[in-house]
């Protein structure tokens, strides 16, 4: 390839084959020609940008932002990285803006601070409380903020105090003591308070917000990981010391496990500053809607009228086996659900762990169900036409007899996860007005030595459904290989991308 990028702080040239994947199977241990062939038809229109950078494509730059540093969504995207996207996307106040995977909200508030109506899916109740809290920032009043803040303050639990905090199996002794108990006590005391609606809110996403902080946990990666002074740990330690095994790591996930009354107080008066900020600035466009649905995108997009969108600006789930319901285990129990919801909770997210089943029977009966049955064989016929996704399905059983697959479950994930996200572009495709703009950040993975391109897999999908595709973005920086895969297979690029699509 000719074109060639500069990084701007070494000035060392980066070739744009640096970024391109020229052996997709390790060892060509299987067919590659499908995933070549899309290879080289992007390969064109890949821009590798400066643009955007690993810290807007991810949590790192709300850090510091007023309001979208109401909730540490490490999944989350900067709201920095969603203006770039409207502004490329030449969408203005009045238009209409959807993420079907809404997480903390950060496109849906950005849109708001715009005056751009925006429309949007989620499941887990942390994102409905997020994206609620936040859209009140007009609402709320000050002084009633301070008072609740001023009583937080003289919260005394009693000595005889019997409540705790629910727990599951695997959040089970995730808190010391103290923390257990004030966490339960301040829920109750919040229902029982004549605070109102708004402000009772604010007080369980401060809460929502201080959990981790408090607790014996750290969100690691995939699951839970477990601080070596936790009663959990001590207990497991026990029984290897009596079965003569080797004793886990004495790992410590914070040094300090906070006190949770003074780290809610923190959270509240972290919020009382923003909204004085944003209250005396009117900085925020209160005439824009969002619409916010609890629900999972797969089971309601189909029923959205169509040619409604201006533009698109999302993020979804990674193919990347992270499960949500594990590492926000503490939240969703502390928000109320149980053991078999949680469960439930894993099943209704997109397919991107190995425990996932395949929806499509269930899929099939909801399109039946709403009179859809044309609209979901034209869909299912369309994604088993795709020949890339074909071989790849093909290559990883093939990876799976070879004993190349550390869980068979990969190959039930990638099937699901293709299979639901083209039916979200399929319908996002329908409810897209025309001129509108789509733009999803994904990152490319690799299972059993083969590399799954997932922004150009994706582009073949959304060109099948009809979007043009003008342009996918590239970050300089790109995904490490896990050390297993580089040991047995070798490196190769895996993008960080951001593909950008168009319904003419
Ligand atoms: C990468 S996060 C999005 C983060 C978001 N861009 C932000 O800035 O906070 C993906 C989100 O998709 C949600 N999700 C997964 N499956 C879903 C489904 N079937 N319907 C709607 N949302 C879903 C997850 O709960 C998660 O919050």
């Amino acid at each position: 390839m000719e074109e060639q990028v500069y990084d701007r702080f070494s000035f060392i040239k980066i070739p744009v084959d640096d970024f391109l994947v020229d052996q997709f199977s390790a060892d060509s241990f299987c067919p590659e020609e499908a995933r070549k062939e899309i290879e080289k038809r992007y390969a064109e229109i890949l821009e590798i940008t400066d643009k955007f950078n690993r810290q807007s494509v991810s949590y790192q730059l709300n850090k510091k932002e007023v309001l979208h540093s109401w909730l540490k969504y490490k999944e989350g995207f900067s709201a920095n990285l969603v203006n770039l996207l409207l502004d490329e996307m030449g969408i203005k106040p009045g238009d209409w803006v959807m993420d079907p995977f809404m997480g903390s909200g950060t496109t849906a508030l950005v849109c708001q601070m715009r005056g751009i109506n925006s429309i949007g899916y989620d499941v887990l109740p942390i994102s409905s409380i997020s994206i609620k809290t936040k859209a009140a920032i007009q609402r709320y009043d000050i002084d009633e903020i301070r008072a609740l803040i001023k009583e937080v303050e003289a919260l005394r639990v009693p000595h005889d105090y019997s409540g705790c905090t629910p727990y599951i199996t695997i959040t089970r002794d995730a808190y010391p003591e103290k923390n257990e108990k004030f966490l339960h006590y301040i829920a109750a005391w919040r229902d029982k308070s004549g605070y109102s609606e708004d402000v009772k809110e604010l007080l369980t996403l401060c809460i929502i917000n201080s959990l981790e902080r408090c607790s014996y946990t750290a969100k690691a990666g995939q699951y839970l990981g477990w601080d070596c002074r936790s009663k959990k740990v001590i207990k497991a330690n026990r029984i290897r010391t009596e079965k003569g095994q080797k004793l886990l790591p004495a790992k410590q996930v914070r040094q300090v496990i906070l006190d949770s009354k003074e780290t809610i107080l923190e959270e509240l008066h972290h919020v009382l500053a923003d909204l004085e900020t944003i209250q005396n600035n009117k900085n925020g466009n209160q005439s824009a809607e969002i619409e916010f649905i609890p629900d999972s995108v797969l089971y309601k997009l189909p029923e959205m009228e169509e040619n409604f969108l201006t533009g698109v600006i999302t993020s979804p789930p990674y193919c990347n086996r992270y499960d949500y319901t594990r590492t926000y285990a503490l939240e969703l129990v502390y928000l109320g659900l149980g053991e078999q919801e949680v469960k439930d909770m894993r099943q209704s997210l997109l397919s991107c762990t190995v425990e996932s089943h395949s929806k499509i029977d269930e899929l099939k009966r909801y399109y039946e169900n709403i009179g859809q049955k044309a609209r979901f064989d034209y869909i299912y016929s369309t994604i088993k036409a795709n020949t890339a996704f074909e071989e790849i399905l093909f290559a990883l059983e093939k990876r799976k007899k070879n004993g190349d697959l550390n869980n068979s479950g990969v190959i039930r994930m990638v099937e699901g996860y293709f299979t639901e996200l083209a039916f979200i572009y399929a319908e996002l495709y329908r409810v897209c007005k025309s001129g509108a703009m789509v733009a999803f950040v994904n990152d490319n993975v690799r299972y059993g030595g083969e590399v799954i391109p997932v922004d150009f897999l994706s582009s073949s999908f959304a060109e099948q459904f009809g979007f043009k595709v003008p342009k996918i973005y590239t970050l300089k920086q790109q995904k490490g290989n896990s050390s297993q895969q580089m040991a047995k297979y070798g490196r190769v690029a895996l993008r960080k991308s951001i593909t950008i699509w168009m319904k003419e």
